[in-house]
């Protein structure tokens, strides 16, 4: 008897087989065949067995002739920018993608039906399309259990919320102000032109003020506008239908102006102003040493406002504060040390330089007096503090009194020579002064005509 058992299972599977074969809908039904008996709805609420021959078919795309396209009207509306991350290239945003479709099996009349035009149907139960966001690096969160909104006429609305966190080409260079320009395109996945066709729903102007209204926050970033492409997708001898959005953000740069550039302007403006500290105080390095060590505390603190990777125009602009705020202190020391060793023991001058500082001297000289002239404030002498300047006035003729020619001579000859020196080394400060400007100007100029365009 055993053996017997498969035999007849085997048998009973075919018989059954063959009748649900028979059974089941083929696609050459004209469509009136589907028309949705409803006689009854508005007595015993929804009938689910009036609508269960059109759930059966949800695994198929519901067209009557099977070469017909299925055509997808797309929308969406961006309801926030939630993060923009340049390290990994990201862009998170909010959508509520919106889809709409014909499906030719549903249909009603709406008469019959206790006037009902429109009913909402769990979205599990029809056929959906495949649209995807090509963009999209991440695992989709949507809410499985959707609800899609059917007409009489079989036209099909469904929104469905998503977080996109899509990749795209991030450039801060212009940080912080910089926009930036990500693409979502929304194709199928497997239906080729043949298949499926996308149109928009919406106007493209529409769908960015429904967004632009629709984003209030007032975070870091702001919606410019979107735009749109439709390049169909050749992979191999296929097309694909697809729709790009070019969504075009600029970011807010008020907190990175009032936290990064002004403090930093400041720095510098000080930096650049303590050139008129008189270098024979020796207060002009301790000064720009407690500058210097301020400004590297202020980069340590907003370096976490700074974007982590790239380099962007300000992080150059910080690097060219700093090297200015260090090649002042170095001037500082090295002016400081000048004078110091002119003062003790001023070596011989060059000849060629003695007469062009004798020829500036001159210069400044007639400058003065002519202002002098004019009736402007009589400019103080070079007055050096610093220096043993009435002791050594008071010397030569002191050593004139005493009597000694000779060493008054080698005396004033000193002090001549000193004189000459100091000189100098306040000329000297006040071209490489004129020369940080100069240099700090066109380096400003050159950021900020970068930024602009
Ligand atoms: C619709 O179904 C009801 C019973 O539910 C039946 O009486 C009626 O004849 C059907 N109408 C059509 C057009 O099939
Ligand atoms: C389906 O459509 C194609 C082209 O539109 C046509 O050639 C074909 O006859 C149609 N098939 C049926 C069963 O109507
Ligand atoms: C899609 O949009 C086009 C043009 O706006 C319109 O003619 C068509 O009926 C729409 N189709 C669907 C399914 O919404
Ligand atoms: C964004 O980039 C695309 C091409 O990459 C371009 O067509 C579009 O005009 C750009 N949009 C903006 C606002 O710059």
């Amino acid at each position: 008897m055993e053996g017997g058992w498969p035999h007849q299972e085997g048998w009973l599977l075919c018989l059954l087989l063959s009748l649900l074969l028979q059974g089941s809908p083929t696609f050459t039904q004209s469509s009136n065949t589907f028309t949705i008996n409803c006689s009854g709805f508005d007595v015993h609420g929804w009938n689910q067995t009036a609508f269960q021959p059109l759930f059966d078919r949800k695994a198929f795309r519901p067209v009557i002739n099977i070469s017909d396209p299925t055509r997808v009207n797309i929308s969406f509306t961006l309801s926030a920018i939630l993060k923009v991350d340049a390290q990994i290239q990201l862009l998170t945003s909010f959508i509520w993608l919106e889809l709409f479709w014909d499906n030719p099996f549903i249909s009603w009349n709406p008469e019959k039906c206790g006037g009902i035009t429109e009913l909402a149907v769990a979205a599990d139960n029809l056929w959906l399309p495949d649209i995807f966001i090509v963009e999209f690096m991440d695992i989709d969160q949507t809410p499985s259990d959707l609800v899609a909104y059917v007409n009489s006429k079989g036209h099909i609305k469904y929104k469905k919320p998503m977080k996109v966190t899509s990749i795209c080409n991030l450039d801060i260079f212009y940080f912080p102000f910089d926009q930036q320009n990500c693409t979502l395109t929304f194709s199928s996945f497997l239906y080729t032109v043949n298949h499926m066709l996308l149109g928009m729903d919406k106007e493209v102007w529409e769908i960015t003020d429904t967004s632009r209204h629709l984003i209030q926050t007032q975070g870091e970033w702001q919606l410019l506008g979107i735009n749109k492409a439709t390049p169909k997708l050749v992979v191999g001898s296929s097309f694909y239908d697809q729709i790009m959005f070019y969504v075009a953000i600029q970011r807010r740069p008020r907190l990175y102006v009032i936290n990064l550039l002004v403090p930093s302007g400041f720095l510098i403006a000080i930096d650049a102003l303590s050139f008129f500290l008189p270098i024979e105080s020796g207060n002009r390095a301790p000064f720009k040493m407690t500058l210097l060590l301020g400004y590297t505390v202020f980069l340590l603190m907003m370096n976490d406002l700074l974007p982590p990777s790239g380099t962007p125009v300000i992080s150059v602009y910080f690097a060219l504060s700093l090297s200015l705020m260090v090649v002042s202190l170095l001037e500082a020391i090295f002016l400081t040390y000048l004078l110091n060793l002119v003062t003790t023991q001023p070596p011989p001058m060059p000849h060629w330089l003695h007469s062009l500082l004798l020829r500036y001297l001159r210069a400044t000289a007639g400058s003065k007096r002519s202002q002098k002239e004019n009736g402007g404030p009589d400019p103080n002498p070079i007055h050096l503090p610093g220096l043993k300047e009435p002791g050594v006035k008071a010397g030569p003729a002191k050593a004139w009194l005493n009597g000694d020619p000779h060493s008054t001579w080698a005396q004033l000859e000193h002090q001549q020579k000193v004189d000459i020196w100091v000189k100098f080394s306040l000329a000297l400060d006040t071209l490489l002064f004129c020369i940080y400007l100069i240099f700090m100007i066109s380096s400003l100029i050159t950021v900020i005509v970068l930024w602009i365009n």
